[in-house]
């Protein structure tokens, strides 16, 4: 998927675990936002229906399994994930594993590769066996997503000038606005910063889904895409 207005580049995270819960968000949005992401929660929730349901209705869904299996179980759950319609599928950034998403993916189905998880540092790396650090280990899979023809690459917005030299679609979530609360999210950038820095679309949920009135919310961060776009 191209990403054109604002509003395409809005990903709203619906980190929920009902389907009430998600209708009211999509409704409450629609128009302002431009791509629904459904997460594991939700998904072990009815969300993988719901995706479905999202998709056959026009809307773009952001299905983040973040998957890793053997290549031929990948492959499989691609082209189940394209059967549903959806438009981006998250693999996390193994050469095995995205060539296997890559290869099964259906038109129309664009293949994120996941970097390393923000809440990994460079402890939390060694301790599972890496020999380097989280930086050296993001360029690694940076490259590894770019080699493997995968369409986009989500990472936080701190890597996202390096994502963005790969070629490939940036995608980065841990996005807020400097009047929103930043939750558990460590490294926080504004969205205004998020697309200076190189990304394409920037993934929300909390500002927004947890904002009395998320129409608004949605809006405000909309109106600062669009900003950032204009001093681009
Ligand atoms: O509520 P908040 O805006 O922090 O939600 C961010 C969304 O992006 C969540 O769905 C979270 O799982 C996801 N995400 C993230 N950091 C990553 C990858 C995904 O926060 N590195």
């Amino acid at each position: 998927m191209k990403f054109n207005t604002a509003e395409d580049r809005l990903i709203l995270a619906l980190d929920v675990t009902n389907r009430a819960d998600a209708e009211r968000l999509v409704e409450a949005t629609d128009g302002i936002v431009g791509v629904y992401k459904v997460g594991l929660e939700f998904a072990m929730a009815g969300g993988l229906d719901f995706a479905g349901e999202l998709a056959r209705a026009g809307r773009k869904v952001f299905l983040d399994m973040k998957l890793l299996d053997i290549p031929n179980t990948v492959a499989g759950a691609t082209r189940t994930a394209g059967a549903l319609g959806v438009t981006f599928l998250t693999v996390h950034s193994y050469p095995q594993a995205l060539r296997a998403a890559v290869s099964a993916r259906p038109e129309g189905l664009s293949v994120v590769a996941v970097t390393v998880l923000t809440s990994l540092g460079d402890t939390d790396v060694a301790e599972a066996g890496y020999g380097m650090g989280v930086t050296e280990l993001v360029e690694s899979r940076i490259a590894a997503a770019a080699a493997s023809g995968a369409d986009a690459i989500v990472c936080s917005p701190g890597e996202a000038a390096a994502a963005r030299r790969s070629g490939l679609q940036v995608i980065t979530p841990g996005v807020r606005l400097a009047s929103d609360p930043a939750g558990d999210q460590k490294r926080v950038a504004t969205p205004q910063q998020a697309i200076l820095s190189g990304a394409d679309a920037i993934v929300v949920g909390r500002p927004i889904n947890a904002a009395p009135d998320p129409a608004e919310a949605a809006a405000r961060y909309v109106a600062a895409i669009r900003e950032a776009l204009g001093a681009l």
